[in-house]
């Protein structure tokens, strides 16, 4: 009990594009400091994040992170180190998971710490046990929650997860090809509109303000009506290159043609999220739905998520990070090791997998 009272866990995400850096402190639940260090600039010129260099941005900006990670929690709670270190190894970019692991086991051997390995996905879903002003919540997380049913979506991942408790999930299904973030970062740049996509798409859209509109285009909502729980979003970012390559230059170059298509592109990824995670919450009669991930952060999906449930005949939780707490972080990753804190290991022992599933 003494030792939990005062339980220090530092926690490091550099799984793409973001070098993340937290520190929790359990006693209170309190997240001392969240630095996310973004490497948006860098990647924006390629449209999409080169691992690589994305790599070689992490090994200079960990160290930095990391002394003002330390700097801003020791400001609020004085503390000399902190007890564990949990840290991503998966999935992700393999070169960017190996800059933040290996960052983890340095500190770990040189400061005699334990490392408590994390998975980012399940990292993703624990967001939404943190607030915005980054407390913890619900850390005896309430088991009238579950099963619950998770929809984790960003650049990397798009999975409906089945949840009976913090610590048990199973895959009932996937993309098969491109990551719904994946599909809004593609599209964004056939159209023109900047890196990463799903913000982009998200401001473009909201231009349109009129309900009345005529679409130039309409897309496939690719899978919606299939009985299983999978995804594709690779034919939706085909449509969208053949419907740009076959319009007059004067077409897809109007400020018209990239707004419809912005709005009518978010809609279909929507659509179709939306439709599949009720259909399997209702299948697998599930207590509540959970969100997380990057593309959690767009507005219209809340919005929208928030509108259907209400709209349907069945009683379900819906469960969304705050909007700081989709896209990448290491708070979630202090929450992934406090939950996991038994899995605390050795630094030998720990290794990345690119792959690793939930
Ligand atoms: O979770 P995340 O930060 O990194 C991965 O684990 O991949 O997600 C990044 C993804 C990007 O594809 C980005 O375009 C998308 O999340 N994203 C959004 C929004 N903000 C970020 N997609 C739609 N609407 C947004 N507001
Ligand atoms: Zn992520």
């Amino acid at each position: 009990m003494e030792q939990k009272k005062s339980l220090i866990i530092l926690g490091i995400d550099t799984s793409c594009d973001d070098t993340c850096i937290a520190i929790l402190k359990v006693k209170n639940f309190d997240i001392l400091s969240n630095i996310v260090s973004s490497q948006v600039k860098l990647h924006k010129k390629y449209g999409g994040v080169w691992p690589y260099l994305a790599k070689r941005e992490h090994q200079k900006n960990l160290p930095i992170v990391f002394k003002e990670a330390l700097r801003q929690a020791q400001g609020k709670q004085k503390f000399e180190k902190p007890n564990l270190i949990a840290v991503t190894v998966g999935p992700g970019l393999e070169p960017c998971l190996w800059t933040g692991v290996n960052f983890a086991k340095e500190l770990a051997q040189k400061l005699n710490l334990p490392i408590i390995p994390v998975n980012h996905i399940e990292a993703h879903i624990l967001s939404n046990f943190v607030n915005k002003k980054l407390q913890t919540i619900n850390y005896k997380i309430k088991t009238n929650l579950f099963p619950a049913l998770c929809l984790v979506v960003s650049g990397g991942h798009t999975q409906l997860i089945l949840m009976k408790k913090v610590g048990k999930y199973k895959i009932i299904g996937e993309t098969r090809d491109d990551a719904a973030g994946e599909c809004f970062d593609k599209t964004a740049r056939i159209l023109g509109l900047g890196y990463p996509g799903g913000p982009a798409i998200e401001a473009e859209a909201a231009k349109l303000k009129t309900k009345n509109y005529q679409l130039i285009t309409n897309l496939p909502r690719p899978m919606i009506r299939q009985k299983n729980y999978d995804f594709s979003f690779s034919g939706l970012k085909t449509a969208v290159l053949y419907d740009f390559k076959n319009k007059p230059r004067n077409v897809r170059t109007s400020k018209k043609y990239k707004i419809e298509m912005a709005k009518e592109i978010q809609q279909a990824v929507i659509d179709v999220l939306i439709k599949k995670t009720i259909k399997a919450a209702k299948d697998f009669n599930a207590r509540s739905i959970i969100l997380g991930g990057g593309v959690t952060a767009n507005q219209e999906l809340r919005k929208q998520f928030n509108y259907k449930l209400k709209t349907i005949n069945y009683k379900l939780n819906l469960l969304v990070p705050s909007k700081n707490l989709c896209t990448d972080n290491a708070s979630m990753v202090t929450m992934s090791g406090y939950f996991n804190r038994k899995k605390a290991t050795t630094f030998e022992n720990i290794s990345v997998n690119a792959n690793l599933k939930i």
